[in-house]
């Protein structure tokens, strides 16, 4: 029997990468992994611990143990040592910290042998920025999520002002801005598209258009190996 394929979605922040991941999860009955929220959970530990020296940082991570819970209503939260942090991680400041944490080698080496074991015998659909050039460079079908940043800006001032917060738009496209410097320059497995990556520019797609588009492209690939596969 074909597993459910491993497929990475890579992409810069605040493209959409969650909500094409969980859907496209869902339409090949596979399990989707937030790698985003991994990171997201160790920035907030160090955050709570008050660490900031990367050396000290590396020394805590023995402390973090994260794992996921699925909740009634089929969304995903991460826990961090038993506790569902889900409702900590998603402010700029812990987007910041986690882009920052994400810098350091072992960091990445701590939450990357963790992702590799979530895809050992089962099909995944897990979102990142590496997925698809260090965690699973086999993937089955890689795609690299894009849009402008002014697009993206945008979606993420929303996002935080249905929360509660108050945002100043500038603000927000100037943190887009900084965490894709971040995310691109940085010396350990910096975001890049993989060279096998299927480029997907929402900037002028709606959700459904996306969708159609990714469910096609995984369709495509899963006919592609069945038919390998019953040659
Ligand atoms: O996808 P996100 O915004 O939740 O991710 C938060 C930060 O974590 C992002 O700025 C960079 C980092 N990250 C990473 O380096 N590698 C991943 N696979 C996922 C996230």
């Amino acid at each position: 029997m074909i597993q459910p394929l491993i497929v990475a979605v890579d992409g810069y922040s605040s493209c959409g990468k969650s909500t094409i991941a969980k859907a496209l999860a869902k339409h090949a009955c596979s399990t989707y992994v937030d790698t985003g929220a991994m990171y997201r959970a160790v920035a907030l530990f160090m955050t709570r611990q008050n660490v900031t020296r990367p050396e000290s940082i590396i020394k805590e991570l023995e402390q973090v143990h994260l794992d996921f819970t699925h909740m009634p209503d089929g969304s995903q939260h991460v826990t961090l040592n038993g506790e569902d942090v889900e409702p900590f991680i998603r402010t700029l400041e812990i987007g910041n910290r986690a882009s920052e944490i994400s810098q350091i080698k072992e960091v990445r080496a701590f939450l990357v042998a963790q992702q590799q074991k979530m895809g050992e015998r089962t099909g995944v659909v897990m979102d990142g920025r590496d997925i698809g050039t260090v965690v699973f460079p086999k993937a089955d079908l890689k795609l690299f999520l894009t849009a402008r940043p002014e697009v993206r800006a945008q979606r993420r001032f929303d996002e935080l002002v249905a929360k509660g917060e108050h945002p100043k738009f500038e603000d927000v496209l100037a943190d887009v801005n900084d965490r894709d410097y971040r995310d691109t320059h940085r010396a350990e497995s910096p975001l890049r598209q993989a060279e096998d990556a299927i480029v997907v520019d929402n900037s002028e797609m709606t959700p459904d258009e996306q969708m159609k588009v990714v469910c096609d492209l995984y369709d495509k690939r899963f006919q592609e190996i069945y038919d390998r596969y019953h040659r």
